[in-house]
This record gives structure tokens, sequence and C-alpha cells, in this order.
């Protein structure tokens, strides 16, 4: 088992590092752990965001498990040169173009979500976000500087069929394998390109009888998303819009600090290449302090075995060391309430590793 590792920048060093001794205490010696820098590090270390050595690093690898990028600062300066360019390299280049972020409530954190208690008791819901594709690398793009000698902003809508219907079998397929209701979110009353997108899944979804097919405009969804989130089973988006909702899905479970995510290719969930990392960020604002949560991490790790190794067995077990030490009191900061234990980023490290013993 090849895993590269790739920390990245702020808390990602710090929760990824649990997240290996996790992984490591599951897997033993039959994996081979393989650390490179990217993002902030990578330019520090090579100059650009994604060096060609983590490139390389990251092809070879069976599986990669990776932290996060970007630092203050990052929304100015060239593009080739901003942190979060080495991850969307990666996405793009592995073909990594479906991406798993499941929102789901740990019973033991109901109070900590910004919801009311029934409105989120029991949340088990599937965003599954395009990552290929959409705004993100859609051409032509750029500043120029127009007639008048004022600056211009572009950016490109983008998305052909092909792209739309294999996201939509990924969703539908997901689907299948849960409470068989796939909502698509789009944009379709305004934009062609969301046109085709809702044309294109609904024609995917005439092969999938069995799962009810709805669409919902994205500010809809958003506003759903919060009146009662328990509606939704698997919601499939297109690439900015998953970016956005995934957010808004993950503080209704009480923390983004929790959430693990998956970005797979074509051969998803078979025992093939994928990327697994927290759906938080890097928060340099509480990097280095070892209060930052690293549940997501492992639970990342946790992933990681299932789908690029088949392990499941494994996998779970990681996912109920998780809940023993929830249930244990075992709190950090952005989760803790009275009553609970607040610890830090290495000791939650060490309560799970205890917990899986
Ligand atoms: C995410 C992040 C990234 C994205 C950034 C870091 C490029 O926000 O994974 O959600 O926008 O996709
Ligand atoms: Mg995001």
């Amino acid at each position: 088992m090849k895993i590269a590792v790739l920390p990245g920048d702020g808390i990602g060093k710090e929760v990824t590092a649990q997240a290996v001794r996790v992984l490591k205490a599951v897997v033993g010696r039959e994996a081979e752990f393989t650390e490179a820098p990217i993002g902030g590090e990578g330019l520090k270390a090579a100059g650009v965001p994604l060096p060609p050595a983590t490139f390389e690093l990251a092809k070879k690898a069976d599986a990669i498990l990776f932290g996060a990028v970007g630092g203050p600062g990052d929304e100015s300066g060239p593009r080739q040169l901003r942190p979060g360019l080495g991850l969307l390299t990666l996405r793009r280049e592995l073909k990594l173009f479906a991406n798993f972020r499941p929102a789901f409530l740990f019973p033991e954190l109901i109070g900590a979500s910004s919801l009311k208690p029934e409105l989120v008791e029991g949340l088990d819901l599937m965003i599954l976000r395009e990552l290929n594709g959409d705004i993100y690398y859609g051409e032509p793009r750029g500043i120029s500087v127009g007639a008048d000698g004022r600056r211009q902003g572009v950016n490109t809508m983008r998305y052909s069929e092909p792209e739309i219907e294999r996201i939509a079998h990924v969703g539908f397929r997901a689907a299948r394998e849960r409470r068989r209701k796939l909502c698509s979110v789009d944009k379709a009353n305004v934009l062609e390109t969301m046109q085709l997108w809702r044309e294109t899944v609904s024609q995917v979804g005439k092969q999938y009888p069995d799962v009810e097919l709805r669409h919902l405009f994205v500010d809809a969804a958003s506003m759903e998303l919060l009146r009662a989130p328990k509606q939704f089973d698997v919601m499939v988006t297109p690439n900015m819009f998953g970016d956005i909702l995934s957010d808004a899905a993950a503080m209704l479970t009480g923390s983004i600090g929790m959430l693990p995510s998956a970005s797979v290719g074509e051969a998803a969930g078979s025992g093939h290449k994928g990327l697994y990392e927290p759906v938080h960020g890097s928060a340099p604002d509480i990097a280095g302090k070892d209060i930052a949560n690293p549940i997501a991490a492992i639970l990342s790790a946790a992933m990681l075995l299932r789908h690029s190794f088949n392990r499941s067995d494994d996998a779970a077990r990681i996912e109920r060391a998780v809940r023993a030490v929830l249930a244990q009191g075992c709190r950090t900061a952005d989760i803790h309430q009275p009553g609970t234990t607040k610890v830090g980023t290495a000791a939650m490290g060490d309560a799970v590793l205890a917990a899986l013993r």
C-alpha cells in the first residue's frame, strides 16, 4: 500500500499527523508512507504550489492523504503562485472528478449544531460534488485591461455532456446504496450550462427508475438545507455550488472539524486511487496551537482504507474508535461543551489510538 501524505499548510500538518498515527496503528508495516510538500509549503520548498516531485509521488501512490492548503493573503497575487492551485491541479490531473462530502451527525454532538436538535437528529446526507469542471477550470479566464484602460475579470462556467453524465451516474449509484433519493442542484433558470446539466441528469435518470430524482435551483437548495436538511439523501452538484453547499451542510453537524471527504475517479469505490481530505481548510488562525480537531482527518483515513484498499473492516474499526472517544466525553475546542473534557489535537489522537486497542 503506497500512501502519499501531503499535509500542506496550517492545521493540515497537525491533523494529518494524527491521521497517520491512526493509519499506522491499523495497517502496520503493510503500508509505505511518503510525505511531500504542497500549497504554501510547496512554494517554500520549490517555488510552486505543486512541486514536480510531489506530483510524481501523488501519481505513483495508491492513495493520497491530504491535509489542507492556503494561508492569509492567498486571494491576491498571480494565480499560478496560489497554494490552492496545488490541490486544484492534483484533482484535475489525476481525474478525481467525484468528490464525496458526507454530512452526518454524531448523536453525542447534537447540541453543537446551530440548528434545533429536532431538525438535525439522525442527519445523514451526502453531497457529491463534481470536481473537474465548471467555472473552476473553464477557459477563457483572467484579468485583462479593457479599451477604457480599466480592468475586467472573466471566468467561464463550462460543462460538456460526458462530464455531466459521468458524475450523474456516480450520483445515482451512490443513491442506490443509500435511501434511493437524488437531488440535483443547478441554476437552470438563468444559465445555459446549468440547463444542459439538468437535461443531462434527467436523461441519465431514465436508467435508474428505482431512484427518485428531483431538481432544485441552488438558491432554493441552500434554503432547504437550512430549513429541513433531513429531506436530503444524496445531492449531486456542479463544482462551484458543491463547494458552497458542502460548507453549509458540514456546519449543520456542529463542526466542520468532524467531516471527512473522498475524491475519486472513474473506478469510484472499487479499490482504486483516491484523495482523502478533511472538509475543513487550513485555519491559519488556530494553526500550531495544538487545538485543531483531528477527527475529520482521522475519518478521512478510514475512507481511504475503505475506498482505495477495500478494507471496510479496518475503516469501521477507526470509525468505532472515534465514536467511543466522543462517548467518553473527549472534545477538542470546536465541539467542546459544558460537562465534557477539552483536549488538544495530539491528545485527541492519543485517545483514538487507545480506543483502537
Ligand atoms: C474545498 C476548498 C478548495 C475549493 C480550495 C482550497 C481551492 O475550498 O476543497 O472546498 O475551492 O475546492
Ligand atoms: Mg470549499
